[in-house]
């Protein structure tokens, strides 16, 4: 496999022009949002972004309880080489500072593939963030060549699977155990 050299900023761009209208349905407050890569300057808005997850989404997100991320995780989530991991954020568009309302990840998981997570703030949700978010990293993933996407979940968390097996990609969804499932997105590379 030929892994591609950093993607160029137009590729950011063209990302970024993927913006929607939204409501924060816990203010009443319409936006719109923009998804973008993560940058290192995003460190304190990511970290805000966690905190502010209701315990539920986190649980859900991390698979277990947890109070958010601690600095070192902030700066690896905000740091990707953008070859073998990268990370998208959804963006409040005009908010300042800065509101971060998406976040996805994407790992390194053996060696032509990549782990997807994903989570996007409880008063957002059900509005198309989390597709967006998951349709640039595929969009990413098929660029760089990578053969699959692999997400783990809890097998009740039916948004996240209805998500990830509606993504324009056949998904393989196999129990994991502990109430868990895997699932596999097979790319472009594994498909040609
Ligand atoms: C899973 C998650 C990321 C989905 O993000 P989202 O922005 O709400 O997803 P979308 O709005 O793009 O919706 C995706 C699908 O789920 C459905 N959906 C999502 N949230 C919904 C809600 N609150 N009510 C009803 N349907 C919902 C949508 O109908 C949509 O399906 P459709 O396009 O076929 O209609 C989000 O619910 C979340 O952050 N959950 C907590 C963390 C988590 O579970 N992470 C996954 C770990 S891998």
């Amino acid at each position: 496999m030929v892994i591609q050299a950093p993607i160029p900023p137009s590729y950011g761009r063209s990302v970024a022009e993927r913006s929607a209208a939204i409501v924060d349905r816990t203010l009443g407050a319409r936006s719109t949002f923009t998804i973008r890569p993560v940058r290192a300057t995003d460190r304190r808005a990511l970290s805000d972004f966690y905190a502010g997850l209701s315990p539920a989404s986190r649980y859900m997100r991390f698979m277990g309880f947890s109070a958010g991320i601690d600095e070192l995780r902030a700066r690896t989530f905000c740091t990707p080489d953008h070859v073998h991991e990268e990370g998208f954020v959804a963006v409040l568009d005009k908010a300042s500072p800065e509101q971060i309302v998406g976040h996805l990840c994407l790992q390194p998981y053996g060696t032509r593939k990549l782990e997807l997570a994903v989570a996007v703030g409880d008063g957002f949700q059900g509005q198309g963030i989390g597709r967006q978010l998951i349709t640039a990293a595929i969009s990413w993933a098929e660029h760089q060549g990578y053969e699959a996407i692999a997400a783990t979940a809890f097998a009740d968390n039916w948004r996240v699977l209805r998500l990830l097996s509606s993504a324009g990609h056949p998904a393989h969804v196999i129990p994991a155990g502990g109430g868990t499932v895997d699932v596999l997105i097979p790319l472009r590379a594994a498909l040609d």
